[in-house]
């Protein structure tokens, strides 16, 4: 058996880790045109009407960021003079008591950037307005309630007639704007603000974000394309509307009833399917000893690009780790591989491993059919009579609520590493 390495012992990690951040065209290994390519012809087909908003829906870590990277930069390289690309991230401006005036003050901005100079007459009438607008008292009222959310309307005398209040001053915000968004047009382009980040936000203000977004850039002649998890807007909405005390039911389809007002154009990322992810582990240029376990990687991994991303990284640290040190050598990379699998994929599953490494070899033992779960004698068996029954407890509940494991445990060699699986759980942290 291998001795746990002290922690001071462990040498820095020099393998080359894979950047985080939202990848652009050039490096798209997801074939990303096929969104890319209808969404820029819908932005740049003059028969699209305006106001037009597309969501860019997808799971954390689905590559939401990255395709309105994408788009951005395609509008930029073959329609640079036609549209003004405004980036709002809401996330830079969380701490502001209302999302509008960060909101008109990155218009104003990225409108005054245009190379020819060409909306100097909008930079100041936007400007002007944000004067007004950051003196006004009502301000703050104006943007809050604005999108009309039948339901929640219904529910609430009180929510109608603060609604009232406001509408003689949003309608006159609103045509302020229009004559600016008509007049950039007048110019030959159009307004397109992409939104991202959403999910960075506390679940309070992303109602906020999306109440500014409507309630201003509902105009001809602008674009949005905003990019959205959908479980993160209902987060929202429970928090800002948690005074009327809605179910968790009545939360999703408040949600849903909340988007179908803002989106025209829902675009959802698709999972990943199996030869798409084998296409991106191969595509991603890894160091040899991980690019080894590729076919593992390919059959085990959940089908996330971040999540992807993650596994890897991990997998090269330990890796150099382990490499570098003496004792660590022996130490199998598909044993560990599949681990760091778990760890990221499944974190309860992992702690619970953690606290008894011969949990994996039980699960390993029933995927693979040769220990009976529903049997305690199995167990007796294996682990004694002493802790048969909690590991047959804890076995059930892993085997039954993740089957997807499967693929995990069969043939994962935990058995014949058992004397060593502490040391490897230990390795990553556990
Ligand atoms: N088309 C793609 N090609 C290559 N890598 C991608 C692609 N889309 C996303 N990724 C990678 O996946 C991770 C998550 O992408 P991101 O766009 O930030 O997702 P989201 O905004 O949905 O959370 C990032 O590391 C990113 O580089
Ligand atoms: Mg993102």
């Amino acid at each position: 058996m291998i001795e746990p390495p002290a922690p001071s012992s462990l040498p820095a990690p020099s393998s080359p880790v894979l950047s985080d951040s939202p990848v652009g065209g050039s490096l798209d290994r997801l074939e990303f045109d096929r969104y890319v390519d209808p969404l820029v012809e819908v932005l740049t087909n003059d028969a699209t009407e305006t106001p037009f908003t597309i969501g860019v829906f997808g799971a954390w870590g689905s590559g939401k960021s990255s395709l309105i990277k994408m788009i951005d930069q395609r509008l930029a390289a073959d329609h640079g003079e036609a549209f003004v690309r405004v980036h709002f991230n809401p996330w830079i401006h969380r701490k502001e008591p209302t999302m509008l005036l960060p909101l008109l003050h990155t218009v104003q901005d990225t409108l005054a950037e245009d190379g020819r100079g060409r909306f100097a007459a909008a930079v100041k009438r936007i400007g002007s307005l944000i004067t007004t607008l950051s003196m006004d008292v009502l301000l703050r009222k104006a943007t809050e309630g604005a999108v009309t959310i039948d339901r929640v309307e219904q529910l609430s005398e009180r929510y109608a007639e603060r609604r009232g209040q406001v509408e003689s001053e949003i309608r006159k915000l609103r045509s302020t704007l229009q004559r600016q968004a008509d007049a950039i047009a007048a110019k030959g382009a159009r307004l397109v603000i992409f939104v991202d980040d959403l999910d960075r936000c506390e679940p309070a203000e992303i109602v906020d974000v999306l109440e500014s977004l409507k309630l201003f850039l509902d105009l001809r002649n602008v674009f949005i394309v905003v990019a959205i998890a959908k479980e993160i807007v209902d987060r929202g909405v429970a928090a800002r509307y948690r005074e009327f005390g809605f179910s968790a039911e009545q939360v999703v389809e408040i949600g849903d009833e909340y988007l179908d007002k803002i989106i025209q154009l829902p675009v959802y990322l698709l999972p990943l399917d199996a030869v798409a992810v084998g296409r991106f582990l191969d595509a991603l240029d890894l160091p040899a000893p991980i690019a080894a376990q590729t076919e593992l990687l390919r059959r085990v991994v959940t089908p996330n690009p971040r999540r992807i991303k993650r596994v890897l990284n991990i997998c090269a640290v330990t890796h150099a780790i382990s490499r570098r040190h003496d004792r660590l050598e022996d130490l199998r990379f598909d044993v560990l591989v599949r681990l760091v699998v778990l760890r990221v994929q499944s974190p309860a599953l992992h702690a619970a491993a953690t606290k008894r490494p011969d949990l994996l070899v039980a699960l390993e033992a029933a995927y693979e059919g040769s220990l009976n779960i529903e049997r305690t004698e199995g167990f007796v068996n294996r682990f004694g009579a002493q802790d048969a029954q909690s590991m047959q407890a804890a076995v059930r509940r892993f085997h039954d609520s993740q089957d997807h494991l499967r693929n995990l445990f069969e043939g994962a060699g935990f058995a014949e590493v058992a004397g060593d699986l502490r040391l490897y759980l230990t390795m990553l942290g556990g």
